[in-house]
This record gives structure tokens, C-alpha cells and sequence, in this order.
């Protein structure tokens, strides 16, 4: 991206960022951590990493409440003031994809996540791991048995929607009718339709119906799973969750740890695939996959970008932001953030303080998904790899070194390869 008018370019729409959105991240980080966006938008990008953590912790000053409609849709109301905390929750059921914990703020969302916290229990982490590891097991001896595997749909993504299907308690003949609901629509934050924001409602609509019936029938007759405890949540006033709630939490988890994982994985097995040392590395050595991953998260985090809207007039890196400023906290931009990150846009295993990066954001909204994210890829990895002795791009598919064509999911927020060909040898 050498020329000079590249800064101008549109990040919501540009397809020529795709590949490598981080030379322009580097240009916007060089004018300053905080920075008004090219002249169409009025949005100011975040992409210094003590800006960008400054926002994610300080949700009384910047409300989520846009963090999945995005930036470029336009307010529902004119902000007014130095303060607008009262205007957005007032309006906050007109921004789009407001039904999700992931907009709210203060309270309301306290009160979700400690819903949610009931699913991500050690135990029941520690059953699903035990699932992963059979499934991925299966999955990496037919990939080697087919020689040459289309990662992301053979593998990255039903072995992710598997998983969290596992950890819902989702039963196994819905698995499949529930794997092909999710594939359907556009990926959040499309290039091709950046002004849609990432609303839940057609996954809602195409999957709601299987959980309603899960719902409603735990209520009725409780087993010892996930549903279970989701169906029989109380509010902190010990009334219980209605069931258009329980839908909402229930697909917006299923949603949300998709695509992310999937894409992860895929950047995952697209570098160790391109990199022979780190993989005969890692074969030899996998308790060194943990870290191994966390470099991933920060080099290719699956989540670019999220938003929030500055509530109250403030101050961040130099920058003046009224009270109704559309930010994007470019989270791929903070992890290479040359002021935090020695050599940033180098591979290092082992890096001190790593788990700092933020590619599961921070603050209250941190992803909660981040522990079972790390052990699907984990799993996957250790299992691909033990069952390898070597697996390389296919040039059939991707050209030569030098001359590579991949292909990213057209999306602005999501970071990850649509088609990822791999040759397998087995061990
Ligand atoms: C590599 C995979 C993943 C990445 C990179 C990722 C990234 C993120 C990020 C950056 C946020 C914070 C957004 C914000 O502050 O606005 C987030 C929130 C969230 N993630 Fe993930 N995620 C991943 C996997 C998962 C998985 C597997 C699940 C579920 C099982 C999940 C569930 C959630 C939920 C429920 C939230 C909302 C939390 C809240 O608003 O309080 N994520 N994720």
C-alpha cells in the first residue's frame, strides 16, 4: 500500500484491504493513536493500544451501545449535550442488533453476562474438551485420508459449530439443520452492505424455533446441561428469563463463537502451514501450542475492529471527542502497536506479558467465549499436528510462495480466509 492517497481509503467498503489491512493500520497509527477516518466518515479510529484498552475499560464514558450496529449507520437520535448517557438508553432499542448483551451497558448487562457465566463452568469446559478432542481426532485422520482438505469448510467451521452445539446440549439429530441455519446470510460488518450493522434478528428467526423448543421443554422436565440452566435462569429480582431472552442469549453465544473460532483457527493453520520450522517446532514441543495461539490472536486476531459511542465530551490521545463520536477501537491495529510491541509485525513465540493483546477486547465486554475459543484451537492443533508429518499450502489452489492467492471473508470486522486448501501427509 505505498501510494500516498491510500490513508483515504474506505475501511467499511474497500476489498483492496482484505488482504492486508495492517500497512494501512500502520499509516492511520502514524498520524496519531486516535484519528478522524478518511473524509466520507464520521468516525474517529482508535488504533493505539493504551487508547484503545483506555476506551474498552471506561464504559461510563464510551457505551457499547453501538458495538454491533457499527459505526456508519446513522444515530437513531440527535446527541445533545455533553452528556447523552440518558439519550442512549432511552433510544437503545433503535439501534440495530440492540437485543444483544453486546450493546448493552451498566447494569443490564452485569445482569446477562452473570446468565451467561452459568455456561462456561470448569466442568463443563472440561466435558467439552473431551468432546473436541474425539471429534478433532476424527476429523484431522479424514482430512490426511483425503490429501488435500478444504480447512474452513471441512474442518474449521463444522468442528466449531460441533463444539458449541456439544456445550449448549444441543441434541445430535439437530446438529445438522442447526449448522446449516448458521451459514446462511451475510458475516458481520460485510463490505458489500457496511451500513447493515451485525443484527441478530434472521439468525434468531432461523434458528430460534430449535431453541424455543429446547427451552421450553427443559422448563418442563430439567436435565443436568447447559439448556437446562439457561431455561431456568432468574433475573437479579428472581423472576425467570422470558423465552424470547433465553433465544437471544442462547444464539447470540451459538453466533458469536463461529465465524471468530473459525477464522482463528483457519490464520492458525494458514501460518504453520506456511511456516515448516514453527510447525516441526510445535510437533516436537505442543505444550508450546498455548503460546503459540496467543502470537496468533495478536498478529491475526479474527476480530479487527469493535465500536462504541463516546457518551460524555472527553479527551483520548489529544483528540477532543464530543459526546456522540462514532469510534472504532481497532483492535488488530493495538496488537502491533509499535509503542507497546517490540518488532510488533514479527512472529515471536514467547513473548513477555502476551496474553495483554486485545484480540478478545477488554473490560467489561471481554469475550467470554475466549477460554473455550483457545481450547477449540488448542485441540484441533495438537491433534493436526500429531497426526501429520507435514501439511503445506496447496499451490494447486493458492499459487507459489511469492505469488500466494488467498482470499478473506469480504468483511470489515471479521479477519480470517474464506478457502483455505491444504495437502496433508500423514505421520
Ligand atoms: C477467536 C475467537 C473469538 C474472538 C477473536 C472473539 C472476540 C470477541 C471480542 C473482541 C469481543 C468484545 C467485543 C466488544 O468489546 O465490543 C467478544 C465478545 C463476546 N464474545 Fe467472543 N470471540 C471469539 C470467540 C467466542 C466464542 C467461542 C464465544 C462463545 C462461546 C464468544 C462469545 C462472546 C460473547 C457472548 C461476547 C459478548 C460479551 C459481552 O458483551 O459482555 N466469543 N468476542
Amino acid at each position: 500500500m505505498g501510494d500516498q492517497t491510500a490513508i483515504e481509503r474506505d475501511f467499511f467498503t474497500d476489498h483492496e484491504l482484505l488482504r492486508d489491512p495492517y500497512g494501512w493500520l500502520d499509516q492511520m497509527r502514524a498520524r496519531g493513536p486516535v484519528g478522524r477516518m478518511d473524509s466520507r466518515r464520521d468516525v474517529v479510529m482508535v488504533t493505539g493500544f493504551a487508547e484503545a484498552a483506555a476506551v474498552l475499560v471506561d464504559g461510563a464514558t464510551f457505551s457499547a451501545v453501538i458495538s454491533a450496529a457499527g459505526p456508519t449507520a446513522p444515530l437513531p437520535f440527535t446527541p445533545a449535550g455533553a452528556d447523552i448517557t440518558a439519550q442512549i438508553a432511552e433510544n437503545h432499542h433503535r439501534f440495530v442488533g440492540s437485543e444483544s448483551l453486546l450493546s448493552y451497558d451498566g447494569a443490564r448487562h452485569s445482569a446477562s453476562r452473570m446468565v451467561l457465566n452459568r455456561l462456561f463452568t470448569p466442568s463443563r469446559l472440561k466435558a467439552n474438551e473431551e468432546y473436541m478432542h474425539r471429534l478433532a481426532d476424527r476429523m484431522a485422520t479424514e482430512a490426511i485420508a483425503r490429501g488435500t482438505s478444504e480447512t474452513i469448510g471441512e474442518i474449521a467451521t463444522p468442528y466449531v459449530t460441533l463444539v458449541i452445539a456439544d456445550l449448549l446440549g444441543v441434541p445430535e439429530e439437530d446438529r445438522e439443520a442447526l449448522f446449516a441455519s448458521v451459514l446462511t446470510g451475510p458475516p458481520p460488518g460485510s463490505l458489500d452492505n457496511a451500513d447493515a450493522g451485525a443484527s441478530l434478528a434472521p439468525l434468531a428467526r432461523a434458528m430460534g424455533g430449535f431453541f424455543a423448543g429446547y427451552i421450553t421443554e427443559r422448563r418442563a422436565s430439567p436435565r443436568g446441561d447447559v439448556l437446562t440452566d439457561l431455561a431456568t435462569a432468574t433475573h437479579p429480582d428472581g423472576s425467570l428469563l422470558s423465552i424470547e431472552e433465553l433465544i437471544i442469549l442462547a444464539v447470540f453465544v451459538f453466533a458469536a463463537g463461529q465465524d471468530t473460532s473459525a477464522k482463528l483457527l483457519g490464520n492458525a493453520i494458514r501460518y504453520l502451514a506456511e511456516n515448516r520450522d514453527m510447525q516441526d517446532h510445535l510437533r516436537a514441543c505442543p505444550a508450546d501450542i498455548g503460546d503459540f495461539i496467543e502470537e496468533m490472536l495478536r498478529l491475526e486476531g479474527s476480530s479487527k475492529v469493535t465500536h462504541r459511542l463516546v457518551a460524555k465530551d472527553t479527551e483520548l490521545g489529544g483528540v477532543a471527542l464530543p459526546a456522540g463520536t462514532k469510534l472504532v477501537a481497532s483492535l488488530a491495529g493495538a496488537n502491533r502497536d509499535p509503542a507497546r510491541w517490540d518488532d510488533p509485525n514479527a512472529f515471536v513465540l514467547h513473548r513477555p506479558r502476551i496474553r495483554e493483546h486485545l484480540a478478545f477486547g477488554r473490560g467489561a465486554h471481554t469475550c467470554i467465549g475466549a477460554p473455550l475459543a483457545r481450547a477449540e484451537v488448542r485441540v484441533m492443533l495438537e491433534r493436526l499436528l500429531a497426526r501429520t508429518a507435514n501439511f503445506a499450502l496447496s499451490e494447486a489452489h493458492h499459487g507459489p510462495p511469492g505469488a500466494r492467492r488467498l482470499d478473506y471473508e469480504p468483511s470489515y470486522i471479521i479477519r480470517g480466509l474464506e478457502k483455505l486448501y491444504v495437502e496433508m501427509q500423514g505421520a
